[in-house]
């Protein structure tokens, strides 16, 4: 098995036995690329995104959210290009039936020259690859992946079929008849239900450009193949935030959220090598400008966030297709026009992925003579899925009784969890597992002084404190503060 291959295996084993991500389905041996979050997952999970909402919403007077619904009228879908354009070019290998994406085989033909240092090669590769693609040349593709001799990893045999276009949508019918008429589509992208409501939070919101709407939800994409993980998957959680401004100052904005957007992965405590931004060389019909937040996986580097200036497109697209005027009427200017839009995307899922690489380790710990290895998650505390663990050192005495006043104290502000099962060093392994910041332990002494046994996740130092004093070092230590300073 490669690296690349045990390391990914090791995060999904992980993800299993601590609750964090579990296969769909699984009982029935599972549903392809798609997931469940498990106890500590959704938790991870919704603070990852309250982290988001927090950067975009709340820090930012000019930007508001809203939640769409995931069916939307047909009419969207045709109007932005999907029903048409939101294709993938796929190719089968005729021996082992098993379906590729055709500019996935070639994208990994590149990074293999990359790898070796063969940069000219994947400079021309790449740029072939970009002429078919926007060409819609798919003839051009399968020469491409013939005269590379790209071989299918199952069966080892170049005996392919011709590539073809493969719709990327769910449909499903609404209503009871089922006729072409009701049919309609699972979103693939969250921006959509942000564009068609455009007027109506300016309106109601009394927005003044430039502004802002956010939106986080489920989309979905009929991958042709699902891959790494929670990395592509069938069904997902996009974040995305359209910023509405005057036509000829978007570049200035796009540089603003390409910054701003950097900043806050950044302030995940993730160090900048471990980030690249990959400028679009051929930028789709719609676009002026578009660059991906790329981090660097086990697997390569792999987008995480798309930052987009798609100008007046889709706006424009949903004002012919429904026949109503999207303006907004700027008094600064004293003039009418579609606004400008510049779109920052990122996908929860790849989040919660790259945390969990970027957090996860496993390191050495020297307890007097004895040398241990001990897994642990080293996520910014307010992150963590339990901010506090409490543990009685005995089952009896009325130590639990007190280890749960504490709880009951602390749980309307912090998730805790009650533990008192084995050895305290075995609670501590379990909690340094899933990421938990601090451990208290209510001993005899307890009983006596009020004072309890805190332990920090990082350091494993440990301290003799006050139960009077917990609730201000876990307000100093458990803050958004922490990760949230950034100017934009
Ligand atoms: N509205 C723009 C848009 O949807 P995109 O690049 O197709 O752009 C944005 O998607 C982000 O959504 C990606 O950067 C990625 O993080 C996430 N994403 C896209 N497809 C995904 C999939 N199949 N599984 C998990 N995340 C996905």
């Amino acid at each position: 098995m490669s690296k690349q291959e045990e390391s990914l295996k090791r995060i999904i084993s992980h993800c299993k036995e601590y609750g964090f991500i579990f296969q769909s389905s699984e009982i029935y041996d599972g549903l392809s690329a798609v997931y469940d979050y498990g106890h500590n997952g959704i938790e991870l999970k919704k603070n990852l995104r309250e982290y988001w909402w927090k950067a975009m919403v709340q820090m930012h007077e000019n930007i508001v959210g809203i939640d769409a619904a995931i069916f939307m009228h047909p009419k969207v879908w045709k109007a932005s290009g999907h029903v048409d354009g939101f294709n993938d070019p796929m190719i089968d290998n005729k021996d082992s039936k098993k379906r590729y994406r055709a500019d996935q085989l070639l994208e990994d033909r590149i990074d293999k020259y990359q790898r070796d240092g063969k940069t000219d090669k994947a400079a021309k590769l790449q740029n072939d690859m970009d002429e078919a693609l926007n060409n819609n040349d798919l003839a051009m593709l399968k020469t491409l992946i013939e005269e590379q001799e790209i071989a299918c990893p199952i069966s080892g045999t170049r005996n392919w079929t011709e590539v073809r276009q493969f719709n990327l949508m769910y449909s499903t019918q609404m209503g009871s008849v089922a006729d072409d008429s009701d049919e309609v589509y699972l979103r693939p992208e969250t921006a959509q239900g942000i564009f068609v409501n455009f007027l109506n939070v300016q309106k109601t919101g009394r927005m003044k450009i430039p502004f802002g709407i956010a939106q986080t939800g489920k989309a979905f994409r009929n991958e042709i193949i699902a891959r790494q993980f929670i990395m592509r998957m069938r069904e997902f959680e996009q974040m995305e935030m359209q910023f509405f401004v005057r036509p000829g100052t978007e570049m200035e904005w796009f540089d603003y959220w390409k910054n701003y957007r950097l900043k806050w992965h950044l302030n995940l405590g993730i160090p900048a090598e471990k980030y690249r931004i990959h400028e679009h060389s051929k930028l789709a019909h719609y676009a002026n400008a578009a660059v991906d937040i790329e981090y660097d996986f086990p697997f390569g580097f792999k987008e995480v966030e798309g930052i987009h200036s798609r100008t007046d497109f889709d706006l424009k697209q949903h004002q012919e297709f429904s026949g109503k005027k999207l303006q907004y009427f700027d008094p600064e200017i004293n003039q009418n026009y579609v606004p400008y839009v510049v779109e920052t995307s990122i996908g929860l899922d790849r989040l919660f992925l790259l945390t969990m690489f970027h957090a996860l380790v496993d390191e050495e710990v020297t307890n007097g003579e004895k040398t241990d290895t001990r897994t642990v998650l080293r996520i910014p505390a307010v992150l963590a899925p339990v901010k506090l663990a409490v543990f009685p050192l005995v089952k009896k005495d009325g130590l639990p009784e007190k280890a749960r006043e504490i709880i009951a104290d602390l749980k309307l502000d912090y998730t805790c969890q009650y533990e008192e099962k084995d050895a305290i060093g075995k609670r501590y392994r379990r909690q340094d597992a899933i990421g938990t910041p601090f451990c208290i332990t209510v001993d005899y002494e307890t009983l006596e002084d009020d004072s309890v046994t805190l332990r920090y996740r990082d350091t494993m130092e440990q301290k003799r404190i006050k139960i009077s004093e917990l609730r201000a070092i876990l307000a100093e230590e458990i803050s958004w503060k922490k990760i949230l300073t950034f100017e934009g």
